[in-house]
């Protein structure tokens, strides 16, 4: 089966100067990906490159059989790309309720207007809000507008969920909760995850695999539990390093690593 995801030899330039290069990897249908590494790596420019939004230097990059990019062009817009995105500030409207809000994310199709509310009652309903439709994203707490954002990208009923940091205001109580609705999302809807993130707790938290990226390259990849056993990378290194002795010890890896689910 072809992967969901496939990026051949991807190089990204901003003004001549290289952001990365070479960047091959495989993400497979249903699986939950992490792309990890310091801050200013370029992980959220290989996302947009991924999504859509910009396109790559050189390389080649696949979504689902298809060319999306070829030689610095972009061959399959965004808009037909099968997929979703949260960023980091969430980009909700302050003066729009959460209904409309969500609603958003269908703008564009020709659903008629009791459609529309159906699919965003539904979303939030899966993202555990349903109540709050009539709110305005003021009056709603970090972790629910975190929700809101989720179940946008959800109306349009995506295969592929890119997610860009979108969880770092949150306290961990709420992380956690987050982290429980997504890893359930990711099943119930059958989605490919795809989350950029600096922190490799949240990556094992939400992932089964993942790519380090560092000074421009992918240091290391593959499936969570096997890098955090053996870390090449600076980041796993130094996350593995912090680690208490008899975690590290006992079972090579956090215990909310999860590469079997
Ligand atoms: N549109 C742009 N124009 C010029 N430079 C950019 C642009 N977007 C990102 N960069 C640069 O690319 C590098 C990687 O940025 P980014 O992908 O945001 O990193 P990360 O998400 O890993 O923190 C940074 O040095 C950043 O300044
Ligand atoms: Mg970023």
């Amino acid at each position: 089966m072809n992967p969901i995801v496939q990026l051949k030899n991807i190089a990204k330039e901003f003004h001549a100067v290289e952001i990365f290069r070479d960047i091959s990897l495989d993400i497979q249908s249903g699986e939950r990906f992490a792309l990890l590494g310091p801050s200013g790596c370029g992980k959220s420019t290989l996302l947009r490159l991924i999504a859509g939004l910009d396109a790559p230097t050189n390389g080649e990059l696949w979504i689902d059989g298809q060319a999306a990019s070829l030689a610095g062009r972009i061959l399959l817009p965004a808009h037909q790309r099968g997929l979703a995105m949260v960023f980091q500030d969430l980009a909700l409207w302050p003066n729009l309720t959460v209904h409309q809000n969500v609603e958003l994310g269908l703008a564009g199709t020709s659903l008629a207007r009791v459609q529309r509310r159906e699919r965003a009652e539904s979303a939030l309903s899966a993202c555990r809000i349903a109540e709050l439709g009539g709110r305005k994203p003021g009056e709603l707490s970090g972790g629910q507008q975190q929700r809101v954002a989720l179940a946008r990208a959800l109306t349009a009923e995506p295969k592929l969920l890119l997610l860009d940091e979108p969880f770092s205001s949150l306290d961990i109580a709420n992380k956690s909760h987050l982290y429980a609705v997504i890893r359930r999302l990711c099943t119930d809807f059958h989605l490919t995850l795809i989350v950029v993130s600096h922190d490799p707790l949240e990556a094992a938290a939400l992932c089964s695999h993942a790519a380090v990226l560092e000074r421009g390259r992918i240091a290391e990849i593959g499936g969570l539990q096997a890098l955090l056993r053996n870390p090449v990378s600076e980041t796993l290194r130094e996350f593995v390093a912090q680690l208490p002795v008899p975690t590290r010890k006992e079972s090579g890896a956090p215990a909310r690593s999860e590469e079997s689910n």
